[in-house]
This record gives structure tokens, sequence and C-alpha cells, in this order.
């Protein structure tokens, strides 16, 4: 199983757009995937449209040892099970404040599940912050994916992510290693976001050879700005339900082809799994 953890702490730069995608993408292609929603403002939930209002049992309720995750997931779509997050989730900071161990709570919790219900892939929607809830996530995961939006502050904290990705790797999880930078909403108009790209692979390639992401790579796909993507989360459904032939969904379709091959190195798929590009 391979688990991947969404993250950048700035906000608006696609994290939740490439969770959802890539994981509906994923499912599409028959991998069994669990999408978890770590971010108060339940924005993957909504997306996928997974209802987490009123009584429904959300991520919270795992994190206040009240639930298990196979307890909240939901069926989204074939293959795709969402476990939802709505406010609650944001008191989880407080409220775990003096619990030792805090930082394993969601590792413990995907233990269990995987040994219910066997899962190709976790993906991990994080919030934009780097607080306990990206801690845990850092901690579950054995990849990190970094959305990234080439703009002209799009550096700026990256080394801050990359330091924080370091310590948890040391403290909490070996495994842990970053897979690549998706650069989200690319501007194919303008020269800005590929200067802002040649810096980038400028800023891994200057990294001190022992960094731990001095391996991390860009993925060659661009995910293009493009409406249909904006407008997906409304009708609760990721691009490749809602807008299959938009360029949207041709971007994520190239990127989860590249996630997909990268399978051979990974643990090869519990799921008899086709390796076909998703229909675009
Ligand atoms: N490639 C794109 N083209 C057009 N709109 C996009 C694209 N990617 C994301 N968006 C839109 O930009 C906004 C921010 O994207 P998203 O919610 O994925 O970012 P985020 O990093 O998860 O934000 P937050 O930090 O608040 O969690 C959303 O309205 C989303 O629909
Ligand atoms: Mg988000």
């Amino acid at each position: 199983m391979r688990s991947i953890c969404v993250m950048n702490q700035k906000g608006g730069v696609g994290k939740t757009t490439t969770s959802v995608n890539l994981a509906a993408g994923l499912a599409k292609l028959g991998r069994r995937v669990c999408l978890i929603d770590l971010d108060p403002q339940g924005h993957a939930s909504l997306h996928m449209g997974v209802d987490a209002f009123g009584q429904t049992p959300t991520v919270y309720d795992v994190f206040s040892g009240k639930k298990t995750l196979a307890d909240v997931k939901q069926l989204a779509v074939d293959n795709l099970w969402v476990v939802p997050s709505d406010l609650d989730l944001a008191a989880t900071e407080v409220e775990l404040a003096d619990t030792p161990g805090r930082e394993m709570i969601l590792r413990g919790a995907i233990d269990r599940l995987c040994q219910q219900q066997p899962l190709d892939y976790i993906v991990m929607d994080c919030p934009p912050s780097l607080g306990v809830l990206t801690i845990n996530a850092l901690t579950a995961a054995k990849e990190v994916f970094i959305p990234l939006q080439p703009h002209f502050l799009a550096l700026q904290g990256l080394s801050k992510l990359f330091e924080t990705t370091a310590l948890v790797k040391r403290r909490l999880n070996r495994d842990l290693s970053v897979s690549g930078i998706v650069l989200c909403l690319y501007e194919t108009s303008t020269r800005l976001a590929a200067d802002i790209t040649d810096d980038l692979m400028h800023f891994l390639e200057q990294s001190d050879p022992r960094a731990p992401w001095k391996n991390a790579r860009i993925f060659d796909s661009r995910i293009r700005r493009n409406i249909k993507l904006a407008e997906a989360p409304s009708f609760g459904q990721s691009i490749f339900d809602y807008a299959p032939k938009s360029p949207g969904a041709v971007d994520y379709a190239a990127l989860i082809t590249e996630v997909v091959a990268a399978e051979v190195a990974a643990a090869p798929p519990v799921a008899p799994a086709t390796t076909d590009t998703v229909a675009a």
C-alpha cells in the first residue's frame, strides 16, 4: 500500500484539488483508495459529495478515540472511500496538546483499517498549517506530495516545509520521503511560471546532498489553471466525472500515469489492477 500526504502550509495552492482528483483517478483505474480529509474546512469531503454535517461521524471522532476509520469512512464512488472532516476537527490541536504520542494517532488508526480492509492507496489532504494534523499525516505516510503554485512567493516557506518533513523523518517516521512537487494553477501564457519552475529546480539541485528532500522531483505533469477544476467541487464530483474531456482532467490523468508508473518501485498493489490511463 502507498500512503501519500498532500501538504503545503501555504493556503490555496491546490492541495485539496490534487488530493481529490488523484484519489478519484486512481480509483477509476481499479485501485482501492481511501481519501482522508484532515482539514477542518472539510473541502475534500464536500468536493467528493460526502456529507459531514449533523451527526455524521468524522475523522475528529477518530482523533478523540471514539471511532475507528472503518466506522467513519463512506463509499463515495466505486473503489473510493472518504473519511470526512468538519469544523470540529479544529479543536484537535488544543484537545491533544497534553496527549502523549499524539503524533501517532492517525498512523495507528490506518494500521487498524488496513488489517480489516485491503487498500492500494491512502491519500491524506492536509490543512494549510504545520500543526498536529499535518504532523499526524507525515507520521502515517510514506510519501509526501507538495502542490505548489508557481508564483513569485512560491519558494517562500518551502525550506520550512522541507525542514518539518526532515524532522518527522528523523524523530517519528524513518520511511518518509518527499516524492515530488506538483505544479498547480500553472499559467502557460506567461514566462513567470516557467521562470519559477527553473528557480525551483535550481533550489533542489543546490540543496545539501544529505538533505532528505534531495531526491524530490518536480512531476513532469503541470496542472494548468482550468475553470472546470474550480467548478467541480460545487457538483460534488471529481474532474473525471464532472468534465472528463477538460484540460484539468487531462492534466490530472497525466499526473496519475506518473504516480502509477512508480508502483513498480513501491509495494505491488493488493488489488488486481489495470494499468491503463484514466479516461479523459
Ligand atoms: N488548476 C486549477 N485551475 C483552476 N482552479 C483551481 C485549480 N486548482 C485549484 N483551483 C481552485 O483554487 C482554489 C484553491 O484550491 P485548493 O482548495 O485545491 O487549494 P488548497 O491548497 O487545498 O487550499 P487550502 O489551503 O485552503 O486547503 C479552489 O477554489 C480550487 O477550486
Ligand atoms: Mg485544501
